[in-house]
């Protein structure tokens, strides 16, 4: 099955928002190849832990720094976009605890709508991220975001 990569076009110039969102798509790209080896959902399931305790700690955070845009402005794109980690966050708890989520009756189909979820809610993170650059909630650190204080635009971003 074909996944998502790290790529520069993915660095959003905040260290550990970049440092995280790493380490959850390495992971994700483990658990692809190991189901697309045959791997069931009990041998996943240590991965899928892994993942569920990282997403946890990883949109905590990132929602803290989201929620201190202004809500006149960017209210309903936080919202939802909380609303899409807890839609993940659900999911991982699902197959963390061993079992597949309702809907879903075979773990490369769960995988494959668990890796789309993921790429919408990095392309969301680039727009929202983008917001926090210019409301000067902090300073790039990504050199090419320090010349050009805004991440790449979403159709960039690489397809899955
Ligand atoms: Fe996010
Ligand atoms: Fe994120």
């Amino acid at each position: 099955m074909q996944t998502m990569v790290w790529s520069d076009l993915l660095e959003l110039g905040h260290d550990r928002i970049d440092a995280e969102h790493r380490q959850l798509l390495d992971l994700a790209c483990e658990i692809v190849a190991i189901g697309d080896q045959g791997g069931e959902v009990g041998t996943l399931r240590p991965y899928y832990q892994e993942f569920h305790r990282l997403l946890l700690v990883h949109c905590a955070y990132e929602e803290g720094l989201l929620r201190s845009l202004p809500r006149s402005a960017f209210g309903a794109q936080v919202d939802a976009h909380c609303q899409g980690h807890s839609r993940l966050i659900a999911l991982a708890k699902s197959v963390a605890a061993g079992a597949l989520p309702d809907g879903y009756d075979s773990p490369q189909g769960f995988i494959t709508a668990y890796v789309h979820l993921m790429h919408d809610l990095l392309v969301d993170d680039a727009e929202l991220i983008g917001a926090l650059i210019r409301e000067g909630r902090f300073t790039p650190t990504h050199p090419a975001h320090r010349a050009h204080p805004v991440p790449p635009a979403a159709g960039r971003l690489p397809p899955i």
